[in-house]
């Protein structure tokens, strides 16, 4: 209890309790393909923004500005989370889906099927910095939820304790950091404020890593750059599908949310505007602890 819907511990995950059946599936019933891309993220990492980036990017050549899928879709449903109806990602429904599939999951990467990892799909891991993530995250709870609010403070209790939604935060992170140091050429590691700071690096990255680099001939036209502006903030916010109004199904159909929640400031730090010093020392010391000798630093 606390957060805006009950959680349930399910193999050292807490999951949205009425997701529990339909997550239990998905380590034996999805079928990863080799060529499978898969953007995992913990949640409020940054997910919109990256299922916007990746699926433009591989999408470029069958879809054009004018009439990009994104006009009209909210960004969480241009990429299936994997197991989730209403995003289109019942997994029936992804065994239809042609090669190569671009998928995205908040799953950690022990409730995926290890195929993933043997077969050797390609992953895109999309991190942001711990105080930011939650911030985004209890902000996120207060509007999706439909019971009394959580005060910031029982907020960040639950969560140092690793109670929040696909957390304990540190497991997620680990596993899907300790997969890229095995499989550095199979999962690119990401963070929120890399993106920020220079999106035209990450964008091209990530059509080398997607398998379609940009051809000098794109390159010479500014497709990159227009790419970098399509997804900003302020352009996907201000698109129609994603203003108030319009709803994104979430959770199978549990929780309905205003597709404008997805946008709320998208800027980095803004966790000194509601998190006291001494919270934002506890969650750095608690997190240091839990990354030490993992190489993984925030
Ligand atoms: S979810 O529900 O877990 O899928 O949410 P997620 O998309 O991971 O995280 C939401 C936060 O990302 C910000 N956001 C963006 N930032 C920069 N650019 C773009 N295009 C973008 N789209 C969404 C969003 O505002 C949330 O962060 P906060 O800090 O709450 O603003």
């Amino acid at each position: 209890e606390g957060w805006s819907t009950p959680l349930t511990l399910y193999d050292n995950c807490w999951l949205r309790s009425h997701m529990v059946s339909k997550f239990m599936l998905v380590r034996d019933d999805f079928k990863p393909r080799r060529d499978d891309i898969i953007l995992a993220t913990h949640p409020k990492s940054g997910t919109t923004w990256l299922k916007s980036l990746a699926f433009t990017i591989s999408s470029r050549s069958r879809c054009t500005f004018a009439d990009h899928p994104l006009l009209t879709s909210n960004p969480q449903r241009v990429v299936p989370f994997i197991g989730v109806p209403g995003t289109g990602g019942d997994l029936d429904h992804l065994d239809t889906l042609p090669s190569p599939r671009l998928l995205s999951t908040h799953l950690p990467l022990t409730l995926l099927p290890p195929t993933v990892s043997t077969v050797g799909c390609r992953v895109v891991y999309l991190c942001r910095e711990p105080k930011d993530a939650f911030v985004s995250r209890w902000h996120f709870d207060n509007k999706i939820g439909t019971g009394a609010p959580i005060s910031l403070e029982d907020a960040f209790d639950m969560f140092c304790q690793g109670c929040s939604p696909f957390g304990p935060f540190w497991d997620h992170h680990l596993q899907y950091w300790n997969e890229s140091l095995a499989r550095p050429q199979e999962v690119m590691f990401l963070r929120y404020e890399e993106i920020v700071s220079d999106p035209l690096k990450v964008v091209r990255n990530l059509a080398c890593f997607l398998g379609v680099p940009f051809t000098e001939e794109e390159e010479k036209s500014g497709l990159a750059e227009q790419i970098v502006r399509f997804c900003s903030f302020d352009s996907l916010r201000n698109l129609d599908a994603n203003k108030a109004g319009g709803g994104v199904e979430r959770a199978g159909g549990k929780i309905f949310l205003e597709a404008s929640s997805l946008f709320r400031k998208g800027k980095v730090g803004d966790w000194v505007n509601h998190m006291s010093k001494d919270m934002g020392e506890k969650m750095d010391l608690l997190v240091k602890d839990k990354f030490k000798g993992s190489g993984l630093e925030f």
